[in-house]
């Protein structure tokens, strides 16, 4: 059957699965077809996923417990798969809310550790021991904070973006030799852990930045980052490399 989205015979590892938009990003990927290889640190959780993937189609999947803050883990990470057609590169945290002024070296540390230095360390690695297939497709989770700023004292989480986007342009470049894509995604505001630690946004919280700053007039759902990043992932963005892909209900055109 015609289908260019299809992830069918690929294997993809998804980074960051245990949760949120690398969960849905898991399952999307997995009802499309693909063997995915889930990461995180959270077993439990981890467990959960893998339980939740599709295998109607024969799937394979497989679960990798690691933390990426250590460069050793993201070593043995890089050894335990093989022959990836696709990495979505989406673990991250965000920073405590910080005025300049108050930064300080551990909060800046700690971010730049995940959102930045593994993800070059990891693609880094999958790159050198070969581990990507020839004409793979390789995704960063950014954030439309590595494209605008509309919130104070999230300095040192977007500048950790403004960087993943810079270094999934130069991986684009660089990986072109083996017709490996690479891009970006930048979602703005999308309900998950990150953004309601607690599993209740109230939205009337929120309801200011709302009308303010998303022409859609809500935040996003998983699903709604994960289903463009499979298509990413597919054949059906084959001409596709070096780009950022905004994903923010139309937040930053009215920014
Ligand atoms: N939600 C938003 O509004 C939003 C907007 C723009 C961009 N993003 C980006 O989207 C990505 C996913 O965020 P999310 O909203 O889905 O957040 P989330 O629900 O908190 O998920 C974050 C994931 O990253 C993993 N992780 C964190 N630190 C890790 C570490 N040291 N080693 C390995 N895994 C680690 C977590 O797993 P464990 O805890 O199990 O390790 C979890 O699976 C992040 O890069 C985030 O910056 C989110």
């Amino acid at each position: 059957m015609y289908n260019p989205f299809s992830l069918k015979d690929k294997t993809v590892l998804v980074t960051g699965a245990s949760s949120g938009i690398g969960r849905a990003t898991a399952i999307e990927c997995a009802l499309l077809g693909a063997n995915v290889i889930i990461s995180a640190r959270n077993e439990i959780r981890l467990n959960e996923v893998l339980n939740e993937l599709d295998t109607s189609q024969g799937q394979i999947h497989q679960m990798i417990i690691a933390d990426i803050s250590i460069n050793e883990e993201i070593q043995k990470l890089v050894e335990q798969v093989d022959s990836l057609d696709g990495v979505v590169s989406n673990a991250g945290i965000l920073s405590k809310f910080t005025p300049i002024k108050f930064i300080n070296e551990h909060d800046l540390a700690e971010t730049m550790n995940v959102n930045l230095y593994s993800h070059v360390m990891l693609a880094k690695n999958l790159f050198k021991k070969k581990k990507l297939n020839k004409g793979a497709s390789y995704v960063f989770t950014s954030s439309i904070g590595g494209v605008t700023t509309h919130v104070t004292g999230n300095s040192i989480y977007d500048m950790s973006k403004v960087a993943i986007n810079a270094f999934a342009k130069s991986c684009a470049v660089d990986f072109a030799s083996r017709k490996i894509r690479v891009n970006a995604v930048c979602p703005g505001m999308i309900h998950t852990p990150m953004t309601t630690p607690d599993g209740a946004l109230d939205e009337t919280d929120f309801q200011r930045d709302i009308d303010t700053h998303y022409l859609l007039k809500r935040y996003g759902e998983p699903e709604e980052v994960a289903r463009p990043l499979a298509f990413l992932l597919s054949d059906a963005s084959s001409f596709i490399t070096g780009a950022s892909l905004i994903i923010d209900g139309g937040m930053s055109v009215i920014h």
